[in-house]
């Protein structure tokens, strides 16, 4: 049995949030190893695709004229945010950029919904794999018709651990080196796959043990976090305080190993 719910209106926008993602990650499929127009952001290395805009204006249009009253914070810039709004979108309409501008195919859209400041609803589909992985606050958290559930592991030295490091990454001392340092001499295996979303929802279906990362923004965590709570996983801050919903620290893990990763998190990274 597939994800359901009793609420009207999380139902709607559920199935909202399914149309808007399987239609961006269809305009992706299409245009995966095609030749692209490129801008960069904050730095050389943050691009950003005709497609990541092409996927917000249709995700933006969808949201807006199935529900002009909500919220949307979405990462180019399109919709109209406010915090205060009964429901909020918060969108990354393409993480991965990098790996989608070079061929590598490990990206996705995510789609997390919030109601007064909580989230409720998530979806992130990879157009790929053709997986979407989607949670609704208190009905478990999806792999298609598989409900997740986060690893067993207890032992740091048997875990597979993700991260990722920020587009400042060349400027900054602040880059998650010594971490990353630590977590390849203590873990199992550590692995950078360049998709925030994806590397959270890994986490949720027990493809990875736990995942860090510094210097995230909502929209690549807005999905995920539900996604790995729904899947019985724990996301905190570098502290161990309650998760961080501006991104900009994430621990997330199976739980059990969660104090042994903030361990390895070097105090120049808190
Ligand atoms: C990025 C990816 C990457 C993470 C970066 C993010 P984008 O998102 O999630 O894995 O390491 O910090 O900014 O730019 O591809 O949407
Ligand atoms: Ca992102
Ligand atoms: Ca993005």
């Amino acid at each position: 049995m597939p994800l359901t719910t009793t609420d009207p209106e999380l139902a709607m926008i559920l199935e909202l949030a399914r149309d808007l993602a399987a239609r961006a990650g269809a305009i992706q499929r299409d245009r995966y190893e095609t030749r692209l127009t490129i801008d960069t952001k904050s730095a050389t290395i943050d691009l950003v695709t005709e497609v990541d805009r092409a996927c917000e204006e249709l995700i933006v249009e969808g949201i807006q004229a199935a529900r002009p009253r909500d919220a949307i914070l979405a990462e180019e810039g399109h919709g109209g945010d406010d915090e205060r709004a009964l429901y909020r979108w918060i969108i990354d309409p393409l993480d991965g950029t990098t790996n989608f501008a070079h061929g590598f195919p490990r990206f996705c859209v995510s789609i997390g919904v919030e109601r007064n400041g909580e989230r409720v609803a998530g979806v992130v589909y990879d157009p790929l794999l053709e997986e979407r992985f989607e949670a609704l606050r208190g009905e478990g958290a999806w792999l298609g018709e598989r409900r997740l559930r986060v690893t067993s592991e207890t032992e740091f030295g048997r875990a597979l651990v993700a991260t990722g490091f920020a587009y400042d990454v060349h400027r900054s001392d602040d880059d998650n080196l010594a971490s990353f340092r630590n977590v390849v001499k203590t873990a199992r295996g550590i692995r950078r796959d360049g998709s925030a979303a994806l590397d959270l929802c890994y986490v949720a279906a027990a493809r990875l043990d736990a995942y860090w990362e510094l210097k995230l923004h909502p929209w690549d965590v807005a999905a995920g976090f539900l996604i790995v709570e729904e899947a019985g996983g724990r996301i905190t801050d570098f502290r161990g305080g309650p998760a961080d919903r501006t991104g900009r620290e994430v621990v997330s893990s199976n739980g059990l190993l969660h104090e042994a990763l903030l361990e390895q998190i070097e105090p120049g990274d808190r």
